[in-house]
């Protein structure tokens, strides 16, 4: 879609908080009304562009400025992002608020640890708890929620698609999307 503007939003929160899953959601919304995305997803970064890198925290501030490389590059350009990643650092994220400017869209993707606990789709919190996996983010690694995200995904009392209706509907407010009567135009 000519002209279409570019922006990251940059997802953060627990493992196990709804991440991956309310981008997919969105991503087909946003697919629906043309719009061009990539999904930089903090699960598949990790097998290719970060591969070989841990969870001290020295890796994952490597991951997230990578992450926020990339999504610079491709939202100056017109291509809206997603990131979906953990990234636990205020600092970091702010890094990468700081590169994108006006493009960066904060979405903290909110559920306790005990929710994500309950969850545990990947059976990570069972271990983390266990202390078979250490330093895992939440449990006994840190996890700084943020202080002004521009959105919150309240994921313990709406599904994700929910979710991914309201953001869809934030980012048309704000103009990044065209209505769904513009798009069909
Ligand atoms: S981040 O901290 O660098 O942003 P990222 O989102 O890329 O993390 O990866 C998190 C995913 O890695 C989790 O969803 C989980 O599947 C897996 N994982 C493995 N070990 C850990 C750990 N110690 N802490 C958090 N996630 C872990």
């Amino acid at each position: 879609m000519a002209g279409e503007k570019g922006f990251t939003l940059w997802f953060t929160g627990l493992s196990g908080a709804g991440k991956t899953t309310i981008s997919r959601v969105l991503e087909g919304h946003l697919r629906e009304r043309g719009s061009k995305l990539e999904i930089l997803d903090g699960d598949i970064v990790r097998e290719n562009l970060s591969k070989g890198l841990g969870f001290s925290k020295e890796d994952r501030d490597t991951n997230i400025r990578r992450i926020a490389f990339v999504a610079d590059l491709l939202s100056r350009n017109g291509v809206p992002v997603i990131t979906a990643a953990i990234s636990p650092y205020a600092e970091i994220r702010n890094e990468a608020r700081e590169l994108m400017g006006d493009r960066f869209v904060e979405v903290y993707v909110e559920a306790s640890v005990d929710t994500c606990a309950d969850r545990d789709v990947k059976g990570l919190y069972a271990k983390a708890f266990s202390g078979e996996i250490k330093e895992f983010t939440g449990v006994s690694d840190p996890y700084e929620a943020p202080e002004n995200p521009e959105f919150v995904c309240h994921t313990e009392c709406e599904t994700p698609e929910e979710s991914a209706e309201k953001l869809l509907a934030y980012l048309e407010e704000r103009g990044f999307v065209p209505a769904k009567e513009a798009a069909a135009a």
